[in-house]
């Protein structure tokens, strides 16, 4: 007993006492403290490919197969990238439901944290375009005026000339773009859903996909009004024709029917 307080006494066993308490912290610290960012990512990801995986197997294996591999209800999803998930589930087009001419949108059923989880199991099978981000989509530096040129040249034909939407042969349809997210837009281009041929960068570069997002944006937003007044719908010239038909001539008939009227009063009198 005598001893040991003795050696409380040293002028040295404060310091060994304070060394002995940091190499006992550090040690604590070294085995508690979270991984470094980059191991914390890679578990996120492969956490969320799990999810994605799980999810997978009840809503989509039954017609895409249980690997991703296809079947004869469904196509495969190697290589189809996040972007297509993204856009397919996103827009509510999948889980198909029945059978038809043309896969419709639907009600979107997945929350986008599932659809990240659906896309970055999808995209483990097979690499293939990443969800495009805001840089991408978003309207900084775009140029509306060649995004409408460009529409007018790339899309018009079976969208519209605003947009608008149209028929296709055989039951198929191109929809009207009004409200459509700028990302499953730009996703749309990407991927090619159905009917619709792709546009990959060396077609339409990063910047021009910007710019028709920017042109769709700008006659469609509800923000900006049409630049010659009353739109008739954007449908172009026959609706505007038409218009000029029905209303046009139909004043001027009334005006013919007015004077008539008036000339035969004048001549009773
Ligand atoms: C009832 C069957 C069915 C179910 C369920 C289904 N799909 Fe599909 N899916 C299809 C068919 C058919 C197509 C092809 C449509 C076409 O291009 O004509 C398709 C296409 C796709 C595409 C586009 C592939 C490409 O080449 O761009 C993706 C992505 C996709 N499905 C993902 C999913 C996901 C994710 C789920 C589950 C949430 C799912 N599908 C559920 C039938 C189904
Ligand atoms: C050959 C005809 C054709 C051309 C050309 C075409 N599309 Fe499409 N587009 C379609 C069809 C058909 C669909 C519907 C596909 C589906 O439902 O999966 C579609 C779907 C879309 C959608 C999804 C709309 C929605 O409601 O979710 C967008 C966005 C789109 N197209 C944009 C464009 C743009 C931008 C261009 C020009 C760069 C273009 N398309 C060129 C036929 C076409």
């Amino acid at each position: 007993m005598k001893k040991l307080s003795a050696r409380r006494r040293h002028p040295l066993a404060a310091v060994v006492v304070l060394l002995l308490a940091l190499a006992a912290t550090g040690g604590l610290y070294a085995a508690f403290a979270p991984a470094s960012k980059a191991q914390a990512d890679e578990t996120a990801q492969s956490l969320a490919i799990d999810e994605g995986k799980k999810l997978y197997s009840v809503g989509c294996a039954s017609c895409h197969g249980t690997g991703g591999q296809g079947s004869s209800d469904g196509p495969s999803l190697v290589g189809v990238g996040a972007a297509a998930v993204d856009f397919q589930v996103g827009t509510g087009r999948m889980p198909a439901q029945q059978p038809g001419a043309q896969i419709p949108k639907k009600k979107v059923i997945y929350t986008q944290a599932e659809i990240d989880q659906l896309a970055a199991y999808i995209s483990s099978l097979g690499a293939g375009p990443s969800v495009p981000t805001k840089a991408e989509y978003g309207p900084d530096g775009a140029d509306i005026a060649k995004g409408g040129e460009l529409f007018r040249t790339n899309c018009a034909q079976c969208h519209n000339f605003t947009g608008k939407g149209g028929a296709l042969t055989h039951g198929k349809f191109a929809p009207d773009l009004e409200g459509v997210a700028p990302k499953h837009i730009y996703e749309a281009m990407q991927t090619g859903p159905q009917n619709m041929p792709s546009f990959p960068d060396t077609t339409l570069s990063e910047k021009n996909k910007k710019d028709i997002i920017a042109y769709l944006n700008a006659v469609n937003g509800d923000d900006t009004e049409s630049p010659g007044g009353l739109e008739l719908g954007g449908l172009g010239p026959v609706s505007e024709g038409l218009f000029a038909w029905v209303f046009g001539l139909g004043a001027l008939i009334a005006v013919a029917v007015w004077v008539a009227a008036r000339t035969a009063k004048a001549k009773k009198s």
